[in-house]
């Protein structure tokens, strides 16, 4: 189907929560939280769905796999033509529609600031936020005329606190997420709903979280894509502001502002030290 859509949420009553998406942008959607939420979404009557990621023999795959109509575009977010392909993309196959856009697309890659230095803060900047920011400034025209829309950003609960050798990753987070509130109070009056959601560890090929795993007594917090995937559906068109998933990670967020020197005790401490997981990128 290439011709517009009829509006999906033509039935729903203002940011009453409705579960009807239309045309969904995920981003970062070839693995982890970004394949379930594609597969999540694609559950929902009416969805049309756009892949976007790197490898394009995962995102073939994947759209082949979707029971409702899918296509991809493979791009590197980083580079600097990537949100204008994306938007010509959109306004080939889905006749410029868009209901929901996920930026979920992200890495971290763990050093101390003493030996990553700014090249390492750069490198998350541009893929955790820069490229967030480019992609949404492209296509918020598209969101607004199709709004009621909405916007979900996947931040991080380490974009709440922030522990030693994640300070890169974390400042990243920090700032998508107060970039996200401003956003949300600016384009509330335009229908364009904005969703935070704030993962704590979730097992997925960048962040395998295996030394969590692997101990009996920490195995238990790790938890997996598919919660965050339904969290992000919650988040879309007139749905929740934000989420912590799992929930009790929105205990760290507290803490850190009602208790912030025992917070830093505890995040100096042997426990936080457990709690700083290697990455793909390590
Ligand atoms: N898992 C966790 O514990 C956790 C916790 C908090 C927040 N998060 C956040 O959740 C989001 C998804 O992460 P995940 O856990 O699902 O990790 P993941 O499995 O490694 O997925 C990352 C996705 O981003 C894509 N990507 C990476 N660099 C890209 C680039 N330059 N251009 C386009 N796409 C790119 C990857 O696809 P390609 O390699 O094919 O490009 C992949 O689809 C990230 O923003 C992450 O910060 C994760």
């Amino acid at each position: 189907m290439t011709g517009k859509l009829r509006h999906p949420l033509g039935g729903c009553d203002g940011f009453e929560y409705c579960c009807a998406v239309g045309v969904a942008l995920v981003t970062g959607a070839s693995t982890g939280i970004g394949k379930a939420t594609a597969i999540r979404l694609a559950r929902e009557p009416g969805t049309e769905l756009v892949l976007v990621a790197r490898r394009e023999e995962l995102l073939r795959e994947l759209t082949e796999s979707l029971p409702c109509r899918a296509t991809y575009v493979a791009v590197d977010l980083t580079d600097a033509d990537a949100p204008q392909r994306v938007r010509a993309h959109l306004e080939a196959e889905h006749a410029g529609a868009l209901h929901l856009l996920v930026n979920n697309a992200g890495a971290a890659w763990r050093a101390p600031f003493a030996e990553g230095g700014y090249d390492n803060v750069r490198r998350h900047m541009e893929l955790n936020f820069d490229a967030v920011v480019r992609l949404t400034g492209e296509l918020l025209p598209m969101l607004r005329a199709s709004a009621p829309s909405a916007i979900v950003n996947v931040a991080s609960t380490a974009g709440r606190v922030s522990r030693a050798r994640t300070g890169a990753y974390s400042a990243s987070k920090f700032a998508l997420i107060g970039w996200s509130d401003s956003l949300y109070a600016e384009e509330k009056p335009h229908g364009v709903h904005v969703g935070l959601v704030m993962p704590g560890f979730i097992r997925t090929e960048g962040f395998p979280a295996t030394e969590l795993r692997e101990k009996a007594l920490t195995r238990w917090i790790v938890s997996e894509p598919e919660k965050v995937a339904e969290a992000i559906h919650e988040c879309g068109p007139g749905g929740r502001a934000e989420r912590y998933v799992p929930r009790p990670y929105g205990l760290a967020a507290i803490s850190r502002i009602l208790f912030p020197s025992l917070t830093r005790r505890v995040l100096t401490g042997g426990a936080a030290e457990s709690l700083t997981t290697k990455t793909a990128g390590d």
